[in-house]
């Protein structure tokens, strides 16, 4: 199986380096690697973020390993030259609908959380937000009132078959997890989510091993801070997931231990960590590679049937960070190279 490798821009290359050292210890041979530009570095030497042979590879390869993009000596460009556009890009020509955040906290890192240790300790939860669609993509704009006052406006809208296909995903990453799956909507006020909830109760009917409740956001985004240890899967539309997946990173400690998955019919899918190419510490060894490890993870799991090799990844990194593994947003000194050497020794 073929695995595409983005390293990108700043501290993309560090990261993407580690895991790509965990990933030959745990797969050998059985995967191989192209490498392409993409971002800022893909600017500088082709003139586009998202060059023509970048994309061949992302759409040959069975699954993409994504680093980060950003460049600030790209600040000035026109919109369409900037590093981030090259992500936009690869989520439209691979029909990338179904972002998976899974938000966990490592029990050695509680002390980090936004939440009282006590409660962090029990988040181990995955957010599946759908990307294609809601109000993002709506019919928007401004306009004057009867009364001559302005007004702006943005059509929320899914059809059925957008909702059924990102149901599917989170019944099916239930399934692979603690089988509880919580659809969140806002059903008593919006007719979107009527249908979001109609079409989730009518897939259900796949899935009768999975145990589904329904919860409007506001209600879920309270339970996020008081009680997270209840959600095992949480399904969610572009808006609500954009916001509740945000608040649930935070519960669940640093930014640089948070993968993420954004996954297309097919179940190939472009793994990246959600953190961004962070230029203040960029080739400095400071970048903690822990969530782009984590995101090769989720890759063996979602993409290459490799749930096993998955867990044994998951399993090292836990190792790691209960044998003192600490970079520096981790309060540590490690180097970056020095938390991949821990996790390979803990493998
Ligand atoms: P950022 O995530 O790059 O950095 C935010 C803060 O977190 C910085 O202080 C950084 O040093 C720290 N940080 C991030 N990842 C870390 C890691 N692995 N280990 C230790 N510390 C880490 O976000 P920022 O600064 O807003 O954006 C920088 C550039 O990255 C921008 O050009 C932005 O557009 C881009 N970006 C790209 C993303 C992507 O490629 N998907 C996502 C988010 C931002
Ligand atoms: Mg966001």
């Amino acid at each position: 199986m073929l695995i595409a490798l983005l390293p990108g821009d700043g501290i993309g290359p560090e990261v993407v380096a580690q895991a790509r050292r965990v990933l030959d210890a745990v797969c050998g041979d059985a995967l191989s690697y192209e490498t392409a530009a993409v971002g800022g570095a893909a600017y500088h030497a082709t003139g586009h973020p998202l060059p023509p042979e970048t994309l061949a590879l992302a759409e040959r390869a069975d699954a993409v390993l994504f680093g980060a993009v950003g460049d600030p000596t790209c600040d000035a460009l026109e919109r369409a030259l900037r590093p981030e556009q090259a992500i936009l890009g690869l989520r439209k020509a691979l029909g990338l609908f179904a972002n998976l955040r899974p938000a966990r906290l490592f029990p050695e890192l509680a002390d980090e959380s936004a939440l009282r240790p006590e409660i962090a300790r029990a988040i181990d939860m995955v957010i599946v937000r759908e990307l294609n669609g809601d109000v993002y993509f709506g019919e928007k704009g401004m306009r004057r009132t009867a009364t001559g006052r302005r007004e702006g406006y943005d059509v929320m809208s899914y059809d059925e078959d957008q909702v059924a296909r990102i149901a599917h995903v989170g019944f099916r990453t239930a399934m692979g997890r603690d089988r509880r799956l919580c659809s969140v909507d806002k059903a008593n006020v919006l007719e979107t989510s009527q249908l979001w909830r109609d079409v989730v109760i009518e897939v259900s009917a796949d899935y009768p091993d999975v145990a589904l409740e329904h919860m409007y956001v506001d209600n879920a985004a309270m339970q996020l801070v008081r009680a997270p240890g209840r959600f095992d899967v949480i399904v969610t539309g572009n808006l609500f997931g954009d916001i509740l997946s945000d608040q649930a990173s935070m519960c669940a400690g640093s930014i640089g231990m948070l993968p993420s998955a954004s996954l297309n019919e097919s179940g190939k899918g472009l793994y990246e960590p959600i953190h961004g190419s962070a230029p203040d510490i960029a080739g400095q060894g400071k970048a903690n590679p822990l969530a782009t490890i984590l995101s090769a993870a989720m890759m063996l799991r979602h993409s290459l049937g490799r749930p096993d090799d998955a867990d044994r990844i998951e399993t090292a990194v836990a190792k790691a960070l209960a044998g003192g593994a600490r970079s520096p947003d981790l309060g540590g000194a490690m180097t970056t190279e020095a938390m991949g050497d821990a996790v390979l020794a803990a493998l």
